[in-house]
């Protein structure tokens, strides 16, 4: 069975509390259960894993190189600012597909720039939690062939 990461980045832990207005009402475990029930139904098997640490996020990512197959990575603010993550993307051979409830693009300025984004394979924005669930989409197309 094909595997898909879920990569989360820092403070997505509070989702549900933070800035709902911005993030939407859905805590993190809600987000996963709902991805993983629809994984199961597609026949993907789904990981799950956030921190709020870069080099957590950095050997997450190494270590899916070993056994994931795509990665599905909400960098959170670390999408703005951090090269040794886009260094690690850039780095390892599976597929990342980066993505973010809110519209970065129509927030602050420094929300436009995502280092991220060149070295992915494609960013998905503003679609709240289905943001997740169309990068899902696109991997189970892509790994199914269709
Ligand atoms: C975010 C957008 C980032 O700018 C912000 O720092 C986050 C969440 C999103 O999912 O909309 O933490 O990645």
């Amino acid at each position: 069975m094909k595997t898909i990461l879920i990569l989360h980045g820092p403070n997505l832990n509070l989702l549900g509390q933070r800035e709902p207005d911005v993030y939407g009402d859905l805590t993190l475990d809600e987000i996963n259960q709902r991805l993983g029930e629809i994984a199961i139904e597609r026949g993907v098997e789904l990981r799950t894993f956030q921190s709020n640490h870069e080099g957590e996020l950095i050997d997450a990512l190494q270590d899916a190189d070993g056994w994931a197959d795509g990665v599905i990575f909400n960098p959170g603010g670390y999408t703005h600012t951090s090269v040794a993550l886009r260094d690690a993307v850039a780095a390892v051979n599976v597929p990342v597909v980066e993505v973010h409830l809110s519209n970065v693009h129509a927030r602050e300025d420094f929300r436009r720039k995502s280092l991220i984004a060149p070295v992915c394979v494609g960013s998905i924005t503003g679609f709240g939690w289905r943001s997740y669930l169309l990068g899902l989409e696109w991997y189970i197309g892509k790994l199914g062939n269709w």
